[in-house]
């Protein structure tokens, strides 16, 4: 949510859980005039020749590829407020912000009058990365972030008035974490279990420790915290990642837009790369209401977040930890899988224009057995920075992990680098250093399940081509990017702790109705009838399908004409077939994605229906308060999503 873009919240849907029965006359024409290169068994050749991006895009003709994994009929781009899947598939809410989760919590009151109290016990807002923990067949724990919150809905003001001491305090309980048990009914559809055992509200309020590298280290201390290792809260929560220990990965994404300052302050060099200002630019107001977030009183308190925090969902006694040797920056997700020698590797994007992806792997294996010893395997292990390389004009080269460790790649006191904690506390003045490539907003990164492959969207970056410290490089190649693009990298050998990488482009989106070629027409995987922009949320399934949410403009005019609402497509990663599988209601971004352990139920999020005054409803419809909701979807015959 970097910047004013598609990503900050402002209004108003319909709902329904519907297949398009209205459209089925239109989905079959649906399968690409144009193909990507990379399909059709031309992905290896393309990595392999050097293929210039004129090439790529001049060859639109590719062979069908015939994909093996995609089993259902495209639907249509829309402007509905609703929430469109394939004939075949239905759709239904599991939940939506506001709904009690914990002991005492009263129903969702829409006329935003109620109290921080209420909130705290209740659905936090605006749903985003999630995981499912099962705990028996038809049993499970969601554990799902909460990002931010909609100021126009949370209030009775609407936002359009100083906040109260309260309204803070609410706004604090719609950020976080929101963990619930959920169970199947006999219907096949899943309903949370209110006041279950393993129910907990993680906010803003909540206590955290601090811990790795730079736990203690002077700019982590504060009035309230003089040692440095302990902090209340997490927020920005964009998505997530699990790990093979059963812990949960939330990701701190844009914590710089919650501070302003009451009065002097001079952000330092550094804090001013972290996005740090004087002003109240989003108009949260929560420093007049708790000083922790007034940088005027502490200006130590943004070193503490912008993190990757692990809980243990299965203890709601458990202190969520930061992890500090994955470094500080926006956050997005955290892709993690285990090395063939049983290290562990996180990758991570930071959704800022220009700036990185980073790759922490863990200095010890993950042990199945020795649940003690995997308690901080993640406070050991490296950070390295991507730099990509490419010959002018070409979309694919090879690349190189740089490890941002004290000492090396510049990364010394001359530099003003005295320790790895301040490596890892200004990650994003390290990887300048260390010479990483300037991205368009990395935003999710998704590890094949079996091959050796990794993606990453790229959503946009209007000051690409624009900036000087941000000019176009391999795959970065559109100036003022107003669509996006998937790189997607080979760790060398397979292993994911190589020092090189070979990499290229999966997708370049664009608009190929406006444009006959050239960049903005999209790579010729991309057609009239699958198109897009801004590539968010992204997750293979355990078949190797890989899913694309959006999070882009949804005007449905100009250079986005005829892309409609936000969506979610379905690509075959061997072919580069992609297929629009889901719409969602006006206003609102798709994102977060997770499974039922059977495969049977595909949660999605539907985050800020009904922002920038968009007219949606949704999901209630009748033109009640739209609200942030997950949404179940399920095949008629109950099959695995996604199957024939
Ligand atoms: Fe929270 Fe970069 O999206
Ligand atoms: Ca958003
Ligand atoms: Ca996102
Ligand atoms: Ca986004």
């Amino acid at each position: 949510m970097v910047g004013v873009d598609m990503d900050k919240p402002h209004s108003f849907s319909y709902p329904r859980n519907d297949s398009p029965s209205d459209f089925e006359q239109i989905i079959n024409r649906a399968m690409d005039r144009r193909r990507f290169l990379a399909g059709s068994g031309a992905a290896l050749g393309l990595m392999l020749s050097g293929a210039s991006l004129a090439r790529v895009l001049a060859d639109t003709d590719g062979t069908a590829a015939g994909s093996t994994l995609l089993h259902f009929q495209a639907v249509p781009a829309s402007t509905a407020d609703r929430f469109i899947v394939p004939t075949g598939y239905e759709a239904r809410p599991l939940i939506m912000w506001g709904e009690p989760l914990l002991p005492g919590a009263p129903a969702f009151d829409e006329s935003g009058t109620a109290p921080a109290a209420d909130q705290a016990l209740q659905m936090g807002d605006n749903n985003d990365g999630m995981s499912l923990f099962p705990l028996g067949q038809d049993h499970a724990l969601l554990v799902v972030n909460n990002e931010y919150s909609n100021r126009q809905f949370l209030f009775d003001h609407g936002g359009q008035q100083a906040n109260s001491a309260d309204d803070t305090l609410k706004d604090h309980h719609a950020h976080g974490i929101s963990l619930f048990e959920i169970r199947r009914q006999a219907d096949g559809y899943w309903r949370p279990v209110p006041d279950a055992p393993l129910n907990r509200r993680i906010t803003v309020q909540s206590p955290m420790h601090i811990s790795g590298p730079a736990a203690g280290h002077p700019l982590l201390r504060t009035v309230a915290d003089p040692e440095g290792v302990r902090c209340l809260g997490t927020f920005g929560n964009c998505a997530n990642g699990e790990t093979p220990w059963g812990t949960y990965l939330t990701c701190e994404e844009n914590t710089e837009d919650y501070f302003a300052a009451s009065a002097d302050f001079e952000p330092t060099p550094a804090q001013r790369r972290y996005g740090l200002s004087t002003a109240d630019e989003y108009s949260r107001q929560w420093y007049p209401h708790d000083e922790r977030f007034d940088l005027s009183q502490h200006p130590n308190e943004p070193h503490r977040h912008g993190w990757i925090v692990e809980i243990d969902p299965m203890n709601p006694d458990s202190v969520p930890v930061k992890r500090t040797a994955l470094g500080r920056f926006s956050h997005e997700n955290a892709a993690l899988t285990v090395n063939h020698d049983g290290r562990i590797v996180i990758y991570s994007g930071d959704d800022a224009r220009g700036e990185h992806i980073y790759r922490f792997v863990s200095d010890e294996a993950w042990r199945p057995d020795d649940a003690a010893a995997n308690r901080n395997l993640l406070d050991h292990g490296t950070l390295y920075v991507a730099r990509f390389d490419a010959e002018e004009g070409a979309l694919q080269g090879p690349g190189k992990w740089l490890a941002l460790r004290w000492g090396e790649n510049g990364l010394t006191p001359e530099n003003g680098f005295h320790s790895q904690a301040d490596v890892l506390i200004h990650a994003r003045l390290a990887a300048t250093v260390a010479g990483a490539t300037t991205m368009d907003r990395p935003e999710w990164i998704a590890v094949h399940p079996r091959q050796d492959m990794v993606l990453c969207t790229l959503t946009n970056n209007r000051y690409r081509g624009v900036r000087e410290e941000q000019p176009l490089n391999g795959p970065n190649p559109r100036s003022n990017n107003h669509y996006g693009q998937i790189v997607r990298w080979r760790p060398a050998n397979g292993d994911h702790a190589a020092a090189d990488f070979e990499w290229d482009l999966f997708v370049v989106a664009g608009n190929p109705t406006l444009h006959d070629s050239g960049l903005e027409a999209g790579s010729a995987n991309l057609n009239a009838d699958n198109m897009f922009n801004g590539p968010d949320g992204l997750a293979f399934d355990a078949d190797g399908r890989l899913w694309i949410q959006t999070d882009g403009n949804y005007s449905d005019a100009e250079l986005f004409a005829g892309m409609g609402n936000n969506q979610m497509l379905c690509a075959d990663p061997d072919t580069g077939e992609i297929r629009r599988f889901a719409v969602g209601p006006r206003g609102c971004e798709l994102t977060g994605i997770t499974f039922s352990a059977d495969r049977r139920t595909l949660f999605v999020g539907v985050q800020h229906p009904g922002e920038g005054g968009t007219g949606s409803d949704f999901p209630l419809g009748e033109g009640r308060k739209p609200r942030s909701t997950i949404m179940m979807i399920r095949k008629h015959d109950g099959g695995v999503i996604g199957s024939a």
